[in-house]
């Protein structure tokens, strides 16, 4: 819950006072453009500050180009120490900037800072605008800063503009909340429980965009069962009644129904995600949905308060399919669809899924025993970073899933004929990764060609190619998604009667395998309809949306009923990527919106005994 510092106005106090008084407390809120507050205002009362954000970025966004780029060129230039010396800044400004540890700037870094910033201007017409307080509010690092400046300076003119403003929101969010005098303690904390789990990954090497340590954590590596300890510990400190780690690795940590309750047993919600990434992924894919499990645990942990249904909160040890073809490995553990034909999988190194799993002192022979009973369950509730732009670009923090997008993977194989590429004339060639190449592009106008659809070509390899060798051999994966079973299947068919073609035309050979197929999944209505009374409760408003990412929801729902919440991701909500973030006032959302619907399951629970 979002907590109130004394002495501060309160939303009561905006909601109320005579509105010169109110204007007079909200001044600065956007730099210099006292207009966007006064217009809001007129929305008066607001059920809560989320609400009051959420309208002031609607009148922005209402109002034309010509005030959104005044707004924008009202904000001084991020500077770097000399300037920031000078007093051509804001209080407000100066604070944030020498924060963000702009005041310490070196010499070659001020230079740095006034080139790019003469080339931004120069680009767009306006001045770099960085909310440079972060995510956390605790402040960028200079070269946080520089590059971002970088990349952005990459943007097209009308994207930069919007993302100059949804950092202006972010700004206005940040001192609405200063003003206010509101923290954010749980959205903090896993915050910061995030950064924790970053620090394992496998992968030494840094991201060339970023300059941070890639963040790869694939199933059972070294790193990847250090993040499993931590999520032990951590449920264990945040007064979870019992944590196991299960035969397919996961995390599961339960929170005891009332004592009063437990006559039979009682029924319990299922809430949780993953904590494997993809290699050189973000930090909250996944791991999000655990820990703000965790977070409203630890709070009824803290108020000593049981509910009448039991929490079983699980981190799935497997979701991204990163290390093997098969995939969902944890949650087809928990529904009983585990193969045991999957345990003779290799990796690229040629371990198989049952060495890996030995070696990690996990018994396969235990996997049927993880299956779930159905009918001991009420749900399961995943919250999960949204990994798209909608929320993002809509402005607002949270969204509600209608359904999860299906999907179909096959890795492939073309073998063509490996000979000079010198002497091998062009219409005398079998070259595999033209015909790979051919298909891609296939994939790629066919899906284009059903707008709800997507298909991706992730993985190619040459193996053992040489420059100077026409390729005889390629490996390839796809990956086609859409929102229903149907639509998922008439791509599948198009994309593989196009590459039958290709590869005859082409006198190779195709060979493919099916590694997934799961079906799309509609949220169910009663479980969405308390993310709706959340949304509400939050004064925020109850927008739905597809996912078209995949999520342990999807095969849970074979089993059980399920629904998510999306979390606004940051940076047009970019994932599968370092630049995926979000802020903790966002994650405070989330958290709260979880706890809300945990208590709604709770009094229903309590009016049917
Ligand atoms: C998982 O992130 C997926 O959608 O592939
Ligand atoms: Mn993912
Ligand atoms: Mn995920």
């Amino acid at each position: 819950m979002q907590q109130h510092i004394s002495q501060a106005l309160t939303l009561e106090d905006i909601n109320t006072l005579p509105l010169e008084d109110v204007l007079r407390f909200l001044e600065g809120l956007y730099e210099h453009s006292e207009w966007i507050v006064k217009n809001t205002l007129q929305q008066r009362p607001f059920p809560s500050v989320a609400n009051l954000q959420w309208q002031l970025t609607q009148t922005l966004d209402q109002s034309d180009s010509a005030s959104q780029l005044r707004l924008i060129q009202a904000h001084p230039e991020l500077t770097g120490k000399a300037a920031i010396d000078k007093t051509h800044l804001t209080r407000d400004s100066q604070n944030e900037q020498s924060l963000a540890g702009l005041a310490f700037c070196s010499p070659q870094e001020y230079e740095e800072l006034q080139q790019l910033n003469l080339a931004y201007s120069k680009k767009f017409g306006f001045p770099f605008v960085l909310a440079v307080r972060g995510p956390r509010a605790l402040g960028l690092s200079r070269q946080e800063i520089i590059l971002t400046l970088k990349r952005r300076l990459r943007n097209t003119p009308a994207y930069e503009q919007q993302e100059a403003i949804r950092n202006i929101h972010r700004i206005a969010e940040l001192r609405l909340h200063e003003k206010l005098g509101l923290q954010c303690p749980q959205g903090e904390r896993v915050w910061d429980w995030h950064e924790q789990l970053a620090r394992h990954s496998e992968d030494e090497e840094l991201d060339p965009h970023t300059r941070t340590q890639k963040l790869t954590a694939t199933f059972l590596s070294t790193a990847h069962q250090a993040v499993a300890q931590d999520i032990r510990h951590l449920m264990l400190s945040s007064g979870f009644d019992e944590v196991t780690q299960d035969a397919v690795g996961n995390v599961v940590g339960k929170y005891h129904a009332k004592a009063s309750n437990h006559p039979g047993r009682s029924p319990t919600v299922m809430i949780g995600s993953h904590y494997d990434t993809v290699r050189n992924g973000g930090k909250y894919d996944g791991r999000l949905g655990i820990l703000s499990a965790v977070a409203c645990v630890e709070m009824l942990h803290a108020q000593q308060t049981r509910l009448n249904v039991a929490l079983e909160v699980v981190a799935f040890s497997e979701e991204e399919g990163q290390r093997f073809a098969a995939t969902f490995l944890s949650s087809s553990a928990l529904c009983g669809q585990f193969q045991s034909a999957w345990l003779d999988q290799t990796d690229s190194n040629g371990v198989t899924l049952s060495q890996a799993m030995q070696s990690a002192g996990l018994n396969p022979q235990e996997i049927p025993g993880l299956q779930r009973d159905p009918s001991q369950y009420l749900g399961f509730l995943e919250v999960h970073i949204e990994q798209g732009p909608v929320l993002c670009h809509q402005h607002l923090p949270l969204g509600i899933v209608s359904s999860i997008n299906g999907s179909v993977r096959y890795t492939g194989q073309i073998v063509g004929r490996a000979s000079h590429a010198g002497t091998t004339p062009m219409d005398d060639r079998q070259d595999a990764v033209c015909a790979a190449a051919a298909i891609a592009l296939c994939m790629e106008r066919l899906a284009r060609e059903m707008p709800t659809s997507v298909a991706t070509m992730g993985l190619f390899n040459v193996p053992k190619g040489s420059i100077n060798v026409v390729p005889g051999q390629v490996q390839f994966s796809m990956d086609m998604r859409a929102p229903s079973d149907d639509l998922r299947d008439a791509l599948a068919k198009k994309v593989l009667d196009e590459a039958h073609r290709i590869c005859s035309e082409r006198g190779v050979s195709l060979e493919l395998t099916q590694t997934l197929k799961i079906s799309a999944a509609p949220s169910d209505e009663k479980l969405k309809s308390h993310w709706h009374r959340a949304l509400e409760h939050l004064g925020l408003p109850e927008f739905v949306l597809p996912s078209g990412a995949g999520h342990d929801a999807m095969k849970m729902h074979d089993i059980m009923p399920q629904a998510m919440l999306f979390v606004r991701g940051l940076n047009s909500g970019i994932s599968h990527n370092p630049l995926e973030s979000t802020s903790a006032q966002d994650m405070q959302l989330g958290v709260d919106a979880l706890a809300h619907v945990l208590h709604q399951i709770d009094a229903s629970m309590q009016s049917t005994h």
